[in-house]
């Protein structure tokens, strides 16, 4: 055992605050006559997407922020969903869209993503806001990459320079996030499943963020002495426990801040996702520009 023993970065305490400004910015949207909408479509049964779904809505509730539940068969064709899609992009009330993933099979995602209206996409999965991301001009940045920003600025770090590791390349997490680190002036390496040497890697980062969905795929043995460790992963244990993709008390003898799961990245994501439904009824009620 070392003497050291990492900080928590507290997800919880942190969501809170956020969550808080966010109702308050919501109650000035509705002194304007604007109550912040966001429409929720869920397609299909599977239990996570319904209880993912179901906390997003009664989160919105507490923020003052109006949802529309829309609750669809897995048989719904693209083609229906396309329709829905276009309907709630029309809906002037209508702040946010959040299609929750994963669509069923026989649905087109990426025509669904497509065509929601970027301006509507709180979840910031539309070309054009990753686009926009990728020139340095985030419009909505996804929710889960948006929250890890937020934990490391909590932390304290300043990024520029830094050796920042993404591990893990998807469109929802990885890529965005390593956007995000060089938009902070980091040095970003991004790892992935067909990387070579990752513990040596893991031993050279600064800051390190891991979203593989693996538990305790990275050692706690690899981490750099004083490292930052943002871990998204929410991995169930066959005995029922909850663990990130990183292991937790090896890595909390070497680092100097790190998430804990649960409690970490996890709240963060609601938090900002209504912050960017906020956000959208901020321009609807001209209380920001654009
Ligand atoms: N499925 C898992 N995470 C997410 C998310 O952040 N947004 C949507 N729409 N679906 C998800």
């Amino acid at each position: 055992m070392s003497d050291t023993t990492a900080a928590k970065i507290d997800g919880k305490a942190l969501s809170k605050r956020l969550l808080k400004e966010v109702k308050g910015r919501s109650e000035a949207c509705a002194a304007k006559g604007v109550t912040p909408c966001l429409a929720v479509v869920l397609v299909g049964e599977d239990p996570a997407s319904k209880i993912y779904v179901r906390s997003k809505e009664k989160r919105a509730a507490k923020c003052g922020i109006a949802t529309r539940d829309h609750r669809l068969p897995a048989t719904t064709s693209t083609g229906d969903l396309l329709g829905l899609v276009d309907q709630l992009n029309k809906d002037p009330k209508v702040d946010g869209i959040l299609v929750q993933l994963p669509l069923p099979e026989g649905v087109d995602s990426d025509a669904i993503l497509l065509a929601i209206d970027p301006r509507k996409d709180v979840d910031g999965f539309h070309p054009e806001n990753l686009g926009l991301l990728m020139l340095g001009r985030p419009r909505f940045v996804s929710c889960t990459p948006q929250g890890c920003m937020r934990l490391i600025a909590e932390a304290g770090v300043d990024l520029t320079g830094k050796r920042a590791l993404v591990v893990g390349r998807s469109n929802i997490v990885g890529k965005p996030m390593a956007q995000l680190l060089l938009k902070a002036n980091a040095t970003v390496t991004i790892a992935h499943s067909r990387t070579v040497d990752l513990p040596r890697l893991v031993g050279e980062a600064e800051v390190l963020v891991a979203a593989v969905g693996r538990p305790n795929f990275i050692h706690g043995d690899w981490v750099r002495p004083g490292a930052t460790i943002i871990d998204v992963g929410i991995n169930r244990l066959e005995d029922g426990g909850i663990v990130g993709d990183v292991e937790f008390e090896g890595a909390s003898e070497r680092a100097a801040a790190i998430t804990p799961v649960p409690g970490g990245v996890g709240p963060m994501t609601i938090a900002c996702l209504l912050s960017n439904v906020v956000d959208a009824a901020e321009r609807r009620a001209g209380i920001s520009a654009s």
